[in-house]
């Protein structure tokens, strides 16, 4: 079977970067990405290319590539499902802030609202693919739904996780380790279903690549890879607390064991914590579905992902107001990133959010600089945490343009996200301009420490000893 026709419910971090690169390598196929937010569609649609709402290196080349020629954005829901043979569900996934399963679970509300959707305006077969990241056994869930609600017609249900990681999702997209397509192959419609989208993929990545497996396993192996990323960087963050009360070097440590290939060198980066909209999100679902069988030692496990995170974001924070003298009140406080990681805009559950957080409960005066985070996101972050009114959090924190703008007549920096462009900085200028002593936190270990402290910084960094 040949798919002339793809919609993508969701025009998200992954849905819109993932068709992009799915229509640029199969311009025969119309691919069409939907979604319910009309300012995300214009943005998607503006003519100037760099105006696309996601932030991501080679994304924009990509889209002008493939908009207008096969590649479109709109608000057309129905009118997409409609046309299209095969229909990737793309939307947000996050953990539940409401009843049962509150602050654990997967809020399948949006997944659910799209299987309706698609069963009510379905007039033939479709394929339906799970890309969003999901509960294992939620494409029963979605089968049920379809089948009770649809027109007669035929679904398929496939799983096809995404692993592209937000600052490299093109060429995660261009070039991945794998792509995993899980289908039910104990009928032919499946296998034909699978092979279809195997298909798709192959006009670019190599067979070998292309995995396919039964559907749990491949919801499953989405939630598990997250989970054991995440534990790598909790794992080297616990190191770097003991490094810290003992002489080693946490860099040195990722160099001496990442060089054993049975523990590789990726993923070894002490830092302030880890952030982004998934990893968390993912381990806490992992655990509530442990819990949920009662398996209570795997779920406790995994949640010591998610407590050692925690308390490498709030020991950062608290060595900050330590090392100041016990007080940050009244004290400039210079933030350098807020996005999550570098090369994005994006800064959902970024580790600067909650350092942020901590240091205004102290009173500190907040001023943040970022490349590429606005200043209504960054306060929108703040707000949701509750933890004071918007008013409070605008007086407090303030958002500048300029890096020096941020760090002149400031106590301290502190580096929370690990962007290029901060290792660049004329860093005796800064210093000059700085309060003394003129302490500098480098929640990244991105900057020369050496060099620094000859130019005077009192520098701190994660896993290195004070
Ligand atoms: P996102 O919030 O950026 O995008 C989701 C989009 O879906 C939003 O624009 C929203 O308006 C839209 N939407 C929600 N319900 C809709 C509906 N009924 N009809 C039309 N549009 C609807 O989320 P994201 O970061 O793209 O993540 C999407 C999924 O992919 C999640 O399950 C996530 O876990 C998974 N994932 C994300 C990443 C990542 O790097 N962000 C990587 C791999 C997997
Ligand atoms: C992660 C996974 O890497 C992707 O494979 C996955 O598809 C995605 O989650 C998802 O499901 O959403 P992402 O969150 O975009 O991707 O970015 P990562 O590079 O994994 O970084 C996550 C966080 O860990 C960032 O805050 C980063 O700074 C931090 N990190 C990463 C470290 O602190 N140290 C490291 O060594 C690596």
């Amino acid at each position: 079977m040949k798919i002339k026709n793809i919609c993508c419910i969701g025009a998200g971090y992954v849905g819109g970067p993932t068709m992009a690169v799915i229509a640029q390598k199969n311009p025969e196929i119309k691919v069409t990405v939907v979604d319910i937010n009309k300012e995300r569609i214009a943005a998607w649609n503006d003519e100037n290319v760099e105006n696309i709402p996601i932030y991501e290196p080679g994304l924009s080349a990509v889209v002008a590539e493939a908009r207008g020629r096969n590649l479109f954005f709109s608000t057309e829901v129905d009118k997409a499902i409609d046309e299209a043979e095969m229909i990737f569900i793309s939307v947000n996934t996050p953990t539940k802030t409401y009843g049962i399963g509150k602050g654990m679970a997967a809020d399948l509300k949006w997944i659910e609202l799209c299987a309706r959707q698609i069963a009510r305006v379905a007039k033939e077969d479709k394929i339906i693919v799970e890309k969003s990241t999901l509960p294992v056994r939620t494409a029963e869930a979605l089968k049920s739904i379809l089948d009770n609600t649809g027109n007669g017609v035929n679904f398929q249900i496939l799983s096809n996780p995404e692993f592209l990681a937000e600052g490299t999702a093109i060429d995660d997209l261009h070039n991945p380790d794998r792509i995993l397509i899980g289908g039910d192959s104990s009928s032919k419609a499946g296998k034909i279903a699978t092979q279809a989208l195997v298909d798709v993929y192959a006009s670019w990545v190599s067979e070998e690549k292309i995995l396919t497996t039964n559907v749990w396993s491949s919801e499953l192996s989405k939630l598990t890879a997250n989970a054991f990323l995440a534990q790598r960087v909790s794992s080297i963050n616990a190191m770097s607390e003991l490094c810290e009360h003992t002489g080693a070097d946490v860099n040195e440590i990722s160099r001496a064991i990442g060089m054993d290939s049975r523990i590789g060198p990726k993923f070894l980066k002490a830092s302030v914590g880890f952030g982004g909209s998934c990893f968390q999100k993912d381990i806490l679902n992992l655990v509530y579905i442990a819990k949920s069988f009662g398996l209570n030692e795997v779920a406790d496990y995994w949640e010591q992902v998610i407590i050692m995170n925690d308390h490498q974001k709030r020991r950062f924070a608290e060595n900050i107001v330590k090392t100041l003298f016990n007080t940050v009140s009244g004290k400039k406080i210079a933030l350098l990133g807020w996005a999550f990681k570098k090369d994005t805009n994006d800064t959902r559950e970024s580790a600067a959010i909650y350092v942020a957080d901590y240091l205004l409960n102290e009173r500190a005066e907040i001023v943040v600089y970022d490349p590429k985070v606005k200043a209504e996101q960054i306060y929108a972050d703040l707000d949701y945490l509750g933890s004071r009114n918007p008013e409070e959090n605008r007086n407090l924190l303030k958002v500048v343009e300029k890096p020096y703008t941020a760090c002149k007549d400031a106590h301290a920096i502190a580096v929370l996200t690990e962007w290029d462009e901060f290792k660049a900085y004329d860093w005796e200028n800064i210093y000059n301009c700085m309060l003394k002593p003129a302490f500098l936190f480098d929640g990244r270990n991105i900057l020369d420490r050496k060099k620094l402290a000859n130019l005077g910084f009192a520098t701190n960094s994660i896993g290195l000893p004070a």
